[in-house]
């Protein structure tokens, strides 16, 4: 596995790859790997020549100098990681490597940006566009996948790659959760093991969630997800919505969608946690 640090050192590894016409697979990350992040990795090995994975803690997309500060970085485990999945290459930039000029683009994508995530941390989504949209640039991968956690970031990337005509095929890989039911995170690092028991009642009360719509609105579903984590000692929700997936719009009726989704976002003590949950 290689360790690449430079964009110049990366396209001559990579452009040998193409001329013998291999595909590229590509996972962005921001380190702190966990299971989740590996299941990504397992379909682009499966499914591709090569796979590139990129650990860069991006500035921009954080509205929180402290979240910057307190990002975990675990760099040697995250290698021996990857290389025991088979990957080819980790890209590891610096941040002037990515952001050799100011990046002073601004993204609009229309409704899909400016609810949930969109409205509680300004200007993160615009981040996420600017370093995903370099990284793609820099690669050119055949596949890049995304996990359905952070299932906006997921609907934000396959609009931002059909706004710039990129050629890139977006793959959204399902959650891979712990025993407990708590999702994956790289976040979940900071949490004691107390507040994990804590914020596995997140996925639990997700859960209960699917088995009222045949009885309740999405309204009252929706109050009834906040009020029972609210209740729970440790957990502040910070919003639910329940959305059409494609338009992430709060939809109010289950028939005016065929896709519905419901995204969360909670604090587990200091540590704020997403998650969702798929209605039909
Ligand atoms: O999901 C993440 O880890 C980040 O938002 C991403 C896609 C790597 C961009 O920095």
């Amino acid at each position: 596995m290689d360790i690449i640090k430079t964009v110049a050192e990366l396209k001559v590894r990579l452009d040998e790859c193409r001329k013998g016409d291999k595909s590229v697979g590509f996972i962005p990350t921001m380190g702190a790997l966990h299971k989740g992040h590996g299941d990504l990795v397992i379909y682009s090995v499966k499914e591709n020549d090569i796979t590139v994975v990129s650990i860069f803690v991006n500035p921009t997309q954080f509205n929180n100098s402290d979240d910057l500060k307190l990002y975990p970085r675990t760099p040697e485990r995250d290698y021996n990681l990857l290389e025991g999945l088979g990957v080819d290459i980790v890209f590891t930039p610096s941040v002037s490597e990515i952001y050799p000029v100011p990046d002073n683009r601004v993204f609009d994508f229309g409704g899909l940006d400016k609810v949930m995530e969109g409205e509680y941390r300004a200007g993160h989504f615009n981040g996420v566009a600017q370093v995903v949209s370099k990284l793609f640039n820099i690669i050119l991968p055949d596949k890049a996948y995304f996990g359905e956690k952070d299932f906006q970031q997921l609907s934000i990337v396959k609009q931002l790659v059909k706004q710039l005509n990129m050629t890139v095929e977006i793959i959204g890989i399902p959650i891979v959760r712990e025993q407990s039911g708590l999702a994956m995170s790289s976040r979940n690092q900071r949490l004691t093991e107390e507040e994990k028991i804590t914020a596995s009642a997140i996925y639990r009360v997700l859960k209960e969630s699917v088995s009222m719509i045949t009885d309740y609105s999405p309204k009252i579903t929706s109050s009834h997800v906040i009020e029972a984590l609210n209740s729970i000692p440790g957990l502040r929700v910070e919003y639910f919505s329940i959305v059409d997936s494609d338009s992430l719009a709060t939809i109010s009726t289950w028939d005016s969608a065929k896709s519905i989704v419901g995204c969360i976002a909670v604090y587990c003590g200091e540590v704020r946690l997403i998650d969702n949950i798929r209605y039909k």
